[in-house]
């Protein structure tokens, strides 16, 4: 089944599009993020934390890698942007951080596919002009399908716009 797919016409909505987002998760779920530098990972995330009620500055985590925010679901926010080799996500926990409780989101997933895990929600951001982000969420699980369709159902329910 093909979904509907988020258009963002701002950073500030694509960083609604992530409180919507922080609504609809539960403990347990990975998003996995992909669409070039600029696309918009980072924003997402941080509308994602605020939904989860994480308090303070969600900065990028791209030298850190890992980045572990304390919210009413503990939000695990990866940049696997400098990483070369598989290998270095022994250094990070990366599997156990992903399999914890928690809200995972993974900026650059896309770098180590076959390193994910087999049920998540894969959300592609592309550019469409210096303003224009769409969002393109597809389920790779049972779990993550149901997560994929509530995204969409309820960010289209608050006057989000969507795109074939
Ligand atoms: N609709 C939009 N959604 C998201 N960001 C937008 C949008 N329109 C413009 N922008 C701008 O695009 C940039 C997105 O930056 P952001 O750091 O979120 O991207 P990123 O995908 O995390 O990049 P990186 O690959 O470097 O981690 C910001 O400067 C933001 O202001
Ligand atoms: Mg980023």
């Amino acid at each position: 089944m093909t979904e509907a797919a988020i258009l963002t016409l701002s950073v500030q909505e694509t960083h609604r599009a992530g409180v919507v987002l922080g609504a609809v998760v539960q403990a347990g779920d990975v998003v996995a993020l992909s669409g070039g530098l600029g696309a918009g990972k980072t924003a997402l995330v941080q509308g994602l934390a605020d939904g989860l009620g994480v308090v303070g500055h969600v900065p990028s985590p791209t030298f850190n890698i890992l980045l572990v925010h304390p919210g009413t679901l503990r939000l695990n926010h990866f940049d696997l942007y400098r990483l070369e080799r598989p290998e270095e996500l022994v250094d990070i926990d990366f599997w156990e951080t992903v399999e914890s409780d928690g809200v995972s989101a993974i900026e650059w997933a896309d770098r180590f596919p076959a390193e994910l895990p087999a049920d998540r929600l894969d959300v592609e951001m592309d550019v469409l002009d210096e303003t224009t982000r769409v969002l393109r969420a597809v389920g790779t699980g049972p779990r993550s399908r149901r997560l994929a369709s509530d995204w969409i159902r309820v960010w289209a329910a608050s006057g989000g716009a969507v795109t074939a």
